[in-house]
């Protein structure tokens, strides 16, 4: 055995043998059935949020797709239509949004997720039957705070709101709302998965971002930017599409076209503690983050 082999094999060893601690696993199991979806259930919460009249099983599909980190488990297709309308209360009905997010059954807003140095990894792509319409903004992964006051981070598409959007088929990771910083962006290419981890330092008030296409590894994108996450909260994956021409309370006002059918894929959705600097750059290699500088 050649000395390099050799090494190789030790370096292999390493990496298998040094896991991150999962904080949620929100990848969907291979003998989930739709109907399971709407009854509560160890993956995602069955109540929130959707359309007040829908179900989740009439909202999702079961996609035949693989992502990077579904080794065992199922990507989903997420959908919205006319009937998307989350009414938080009766007195709260959400007519200017069409809305359907998923959340990780454990994440209640007060919960570790949101604590220490955590990475939450997913993977999201258009689904070509249902395009998105680019004229509208739309969230598709986000985390709310717990008094509901900010997004810390909100990945978004399609023309932003009060922004200047050059092109709108792009994927666009913004920090805390209030700071309205752009911190990642790259084109929104069609038939291609894309996978993306954020490393969220909930104590330094940092966001590092990382990102791969496809089957490849996640590469680090971005270095620890300043962002502030602080104020816990819940992650949301899934479509939040914003109205048109709102001057008002857009929850409530502004123009959303009927007749819609709308989707995007999601997968790999979990969340690993990256304390120590672990984060998993493939299933194969969950590797300690080489260090850089010092
Ligand atoms: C980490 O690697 C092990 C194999 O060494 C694998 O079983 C596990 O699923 C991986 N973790 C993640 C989050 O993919
Ligand atoms: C896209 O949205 C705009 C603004 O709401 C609307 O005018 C247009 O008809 C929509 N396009 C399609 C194809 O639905």
């Amino acid at each position: 055995m050649s000395l390099f082999r050799f090494t190789s094999l030790l370096l292999a060893a390493h990496a298998a043998a040094q896991k991150c601690p999962l904080q949620f696993d929100a990848r969907v199991p291979q003998d989930f059935a739709l109907a399971d979806f709407d009854a509560p259930n160890d993956v995602f919460n069955s109540d929130f949020v959707k359309g007040k009249d829908l179900v989740f099983s009439e909202i999702l599909e079961l996609s035949p797709e693989s992502t990077l980190f579904d080794v065992n488990t199922v990507p989903l297709v997420l959908t919205i239509n006319d009937d998307s309308i989350f009414a938080p209360s009766a007195d709260n009905v959400q007519t200017g949004f069409r809305r359907a997010e998923l959340m990780a059954v454990s994440n209640s807003g007060s919960d570790d997720s949101t604590i220490g140095i955590k990475t939450l990894h997913f993977s999201l792509a258009k689904d070509s039957l249902r395009p998105l319409n680019l004229s509208h903004e739309y969230q598709l992964v986000f985390l709310e705070s717990a008094d509901f006051s900010t997004n810390q981070f909100a990945l978004k598409t399609g023309t932003i709101l009060g922004g200047n959007t050059a092109d709108p088929d792009t994927l666009q990771l913004f920090g805390n709302i209030n700071d309205g910083q752009l911190l990642f962006t790259t084109p929104f290419t069609d038939d291609v998965i894309h996978n993306f981890a954020l490393k969220l330092d909930f104590e330094g008030l940092t966001t590092q971002v990382f990102y791969s296409q496809g089957a490849a590894a996640l590469e680090a994108v971005t270095e620890a930017l300043p962002n502030d996450v602080s104020g816990q909260g819940q992650f949301h994956f899934g479509l939040l599409k914003k109205p048109t021409g709102s001057t008002g309370d857009i929850t409530k006002e502004g123009f959303q076209p009927s007749g819609i059918n709308e989707g995007v894929l999601y997968g790999g959705i979990f969340e690993e503690d990256s304390t120590g600097d672990c984060i998993s750059l493939s299933p194969s290699c969950n590797q300690s983050q080489r260090r850089r500088r010092r």
